[in-house]
């Protein structure tokens, strides 16, 4: 019986989730979600379990929120896999992380394209071990013409260095006469690793932290901020389309009335 009632409530919980996306407002969904996927560590020593089972289950949560950022309209979604920070972790945690974009490619690279999906990376890419670099290279590759959403890892990424990269880049390139012009904003996003995409509209971190932790800070300087409680591999659908929601609600005025 207790079966039964449990497999209702889960069949019953993702056909809600469809159901609510069909009646999420397109006009307003973000263009950009950029989070911060915290709790895995926590996520498995609550249930007595090494810190890396948090990390392979929180791959597993990318995958889901993938699937539901593409199909509510979303057109960039960034995750931060990997800090530059994150290098002070042990050595066999930093390992395990390595692997985890080649698995995440190796397992869900074919649903990915079938979607019409878009991978990129922004990071330094250099100081990453070669089978890791080789793997996001390939998929970047073989997604390279697809037009659906942008699916960007930020890994071994760190937005103050990604700001030093820049100034250093426009200091180069004004004594270089490339540059005639003063700096301008505009100039400085132009040599950001994002160049391409528009800044962040919602930036979700879970796990209840709530800081940024060299995350987009330039770019996020207008990003609607969201915080919950759950830990990342705990997070659902669900909780994306609250974000969503909530994000819809909110009055974005960029400094003006
Ligand atoms: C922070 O949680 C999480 C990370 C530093 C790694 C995030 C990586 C994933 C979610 C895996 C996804 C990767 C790919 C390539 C799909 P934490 O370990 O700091 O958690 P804690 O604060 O509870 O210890």
């Amino acid at each position: 019986m207790y079966s039964l009632w449990k497999r209702f409530v889960k069949k019953d919980a993702s056909s809600d989730v469809a159901s609510r996306i069909q009646h999420i407002k397109k006009s307003n969904v973000p263009q950009h979600i950029a989070i911060i996927m915290d709790g895995n560590g926590r996520w498995a020593k609550k249930r007595a379990l090494p810190r890396v089972a948090g990390h392979h289950e929180g791959m597993k949560t990318v995958r889901k929120i993938t699937k539901i950022s593409n199909e509510l309209g979303i057109k960039t979604l960034t995750v931060y896999a990997f800090s530059t920070e994150n290098w002070k972790r042990p050595k066999s945690e930093v390992d395990f992380l390595m692997k985890l974009p080649q698995e995440f490619l190796g397992t869900f690279l074919p649903e990915l394209i079938a979607e019409n999906v878009r991978v990129e990376m922004m990071g330094d890419l250099s100081l990453i071990p070669s089978h890791t670099q080789k793997a996001v290279k390939q998929a970047m590759e073989d997604t390279k013409n697809n037009d659906g959403m942008i699916l960007n890892f930020a890994l071994n990424y760190g937005s103050r260095g990604e700001i030093v990269t820049a100034v250093n880049s426009i200091i180069h390139d004004s004594k270089n006469g490339i540059i005639k012009e003063d700096v301008s904003e505009e100039m400085v996003s132009s040599y950001l690793m994002t160049k391409h995409l528009p800044d962040p509209d919602l930036l979700i971190r879970t796990s209840g932290e709530k800081r940024l932790s060299n995350f987009m800070l330039w770019q996020s300087a207008y990003t609607e901020l969201w915080f919950t409680d759950v830990l990342w591999p705990d997070f659902s659908g669900e909780h994306l389309l609250q974000a969503v929601e909530e994000y819809q609600k909110r009055s974005r005025r960029f400094g003006g009335v």
